[in-house]
C-alpha cells in the first residue's frame, strides 16, 4: 500500500496515477485543490502543517493495510533574496517541507513499527546541496530533511523500516512551471543530458527503494548529471 501526499502537484499526480494503473492500493492527499475525477474519490484533504489533522489522517488508514510506503511529495517553494524575504512566507516553507514532512513520519512510524515493515521516501532537492539564488528557505527545508532522515533511519533500522530521500534535479512537471522560460534554458545547459527529467525516473527510483531493504538513511541524486 502506498500513501502519496501532494497528488495535485505535477509529480504527486503522476505518481498517484502511475501506481494506481499498476493496480496498487494508493491513498493520495491534496491540500487546497480538490482533484476532479473518479480515480481521486478516495483521496483525502490534508494540511500537513497541522499535526492533529495528520494524526487523524493516519488513524483513517485501513487496518488491513500492509507493507506501507509513504511518499512525502507535498512541498512548496518561495523565491526571494534573503534580505528582502517575508518572514511569514519564509517560515511557511520550513513548516510545510520540513515540519509537515516530519509530522507525517512521526504519525505513521508507530503503525510501521507495529507491523515491522515500512518504507518512507521523501522528495528532496539538489538545491539542498547547491547554491541557487533566492532559495534560502527551500534549501534550508530540504537540507533539513536530508539531515533528519539519518537519525530516523537509525531509530527504526531494527524494525524493517527504511527512510530515504530522492534529491531531485529539475523535472518536466510541477514546480518547474513557476520558473521563467529563459531561466529554464540556463538550467537545461547545466544538465548533462540537456533536458528536464521525465517523472517516470522518480517512479523507478521509488520502486528501487521499496525493493532494497539494505538502503536506509540515504539521499539518492536524480538529476540527469546536473553540474
Ligand atoms: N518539480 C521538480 O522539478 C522538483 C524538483 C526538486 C524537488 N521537487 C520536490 O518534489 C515534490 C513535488 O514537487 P511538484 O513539482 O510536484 O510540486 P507542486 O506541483 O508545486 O505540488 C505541490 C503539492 O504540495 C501540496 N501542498 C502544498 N502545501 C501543502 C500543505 N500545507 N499540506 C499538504 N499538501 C500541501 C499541494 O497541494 P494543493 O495543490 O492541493 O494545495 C500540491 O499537491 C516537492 O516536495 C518538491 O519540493 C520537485
Amino acid at each position: 500500500m502506498i500513501i502519496i501526499t501532494g497528488i495535485t502537484g505535477g509529480i504527486g499526480n503522476y505518481l498517484f496515477n502511475a501506481f494506481s494503473e499498476k493496480g496498487e492500493e494508493v491513498i493520495g492527499t491534496y491540500h487546497l485543490n480538490k482533484p476532479e475525477g473518479k480515480q481521486y474519490s478516495g483521496c483525502k484533504q490534508l494540511d500537513i502543517t497541522d499535526p492533529e489533522e495528520v494524526e487523524t489522517f493516519v488513524k483513517s488508514i485501513p487496518a488491513a493495510s500492509k507493507n506501507i510506503t509513504l511518499v512525502n511529495c507535498a512541498g512548496i517553494s518561495y523565491n526571494s533574496f534573503a534580505h528582502k524575504s517575508d518572514v511569514t512566507e519564509w517560515t511557511q516553507v520550513i513548516n510545510v517541507n520540513l515540519t509537515g514532512t516530519f509530522y507525517l513520519i512521526r504519525a505513521i512510524l508507530p503503525l510501521m513499527r507495529e507491523q515491522n515493515s515500512g518504507r518512507i521516501i521523501n522528495l528532496s532537492s539538489v538545491v539542498a546541496n547547491t547554491g541557487v539564488i533566492g532559495t534560502s528557505a527551500y534549501a534550508a527545508s530540504k537540507a533539513g530533511i536530508n539531515g533528519m532522515i539519518k537519525s530516523i533511519a537509525l531509530e527504526n533500522a531494527q524494525k524493517n523500516i527504511t527512510i530515504n530521500n530522492i534529491n531531485l534535479g529539475y523535472f518536466k512537471v510541477g514546480m518547474i512551471d513557476t520558473v521563467p522560460k529563459e531561466m529554464q534554458e540556463q538550467i537545461k545547459n547545466k544538465i548533462a543530458v540537456k533536458e528536464f527529467g521525465d517523472p517516470e525516473n522518480i517512479l523507478n527510483t521509488i520502486q528501487y527503494i521499496r525493493e532494497t531493504g539494505y538502503l536506509t538513511g540515504s539521499c539518492i541524486d536524480l538529476n540527469g548529471g546536473l553540474v
